[in-house]
């Protein structure tokens, strides 16, 4: 009988579940409001990872990398644009190391920190450090790091 209701509940939009949930129970009440707050908390950390991505770290992407990495023409397989940026990033495999290219949280673990920090051959990486012929100033990279840092992994 549970195992039915649940599949039954599975089957309907989590909204109307949730309602189902709460009008059940009162215990299942309090569960719901819980996940309410998680589901809040992790997509107010997701927005702020997306704030922060849209106003310091698009605008050096743009500038200094886009020309390369664009959605019609990826140089090294990766696109920096605006329509494939930070989907394409956030736990993506890098192609040139076992690495993301950026992992929430951790600059150390992304590949994409790594090329434009110009450490990305002492995880086992290659090619040049990025931009390919020029180097993003000191500022530029701090950005970049502080945006990683900031975007949690949920
Ligand atoms: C002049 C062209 C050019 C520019 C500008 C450029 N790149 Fe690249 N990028 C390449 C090429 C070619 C490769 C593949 C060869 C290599 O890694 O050296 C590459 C590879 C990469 C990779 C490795 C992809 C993977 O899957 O691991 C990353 C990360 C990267 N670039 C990031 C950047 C960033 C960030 C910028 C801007 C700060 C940038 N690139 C600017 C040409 C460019």
């Amino acid at each position: 009988m549970t195992i039915v209701a649940a599949g039954a509940a599975r089957a309907r939009s989590p909204f109307e579940s949730i309602l189902t949930m709460m009008t059940s129970s009162p215990l299942a009440a309090a569960v719901a409001a819980v996940g309410f707050l998680l589901m809040g908390g992790a997509c107010l950390a997701d927005e702020a990872c997306k704030g922060a991505f849209r106003t310091s770290v698009q605008p050096i992407l743009n500038t200094r990398c886009v020309a390369c990495h664009q959605d019609a023409a990826r140089a090294g397989g990766l696109s920096l644009q605006r329509t494939s940026a930070p989907a394409s990033l956030l736990g993506v495999s890098s192609r040139e190391a076992r690495m993301a290219l950026v992992t929430p949280g951790d600059p150390l673990r992304s590949y994409l920190f790594r090329k434009t920090a110009g450490t990305h051959l002492e995880v086992g990486g290659n090619g040049a450090r990025m931009p390919l012929g020029g180097r993003l100033t000191e500022a530029e990279i701090k950005a970049i790091e502080a945006w990683i840092t900031g975007c949690t992994a949920d």
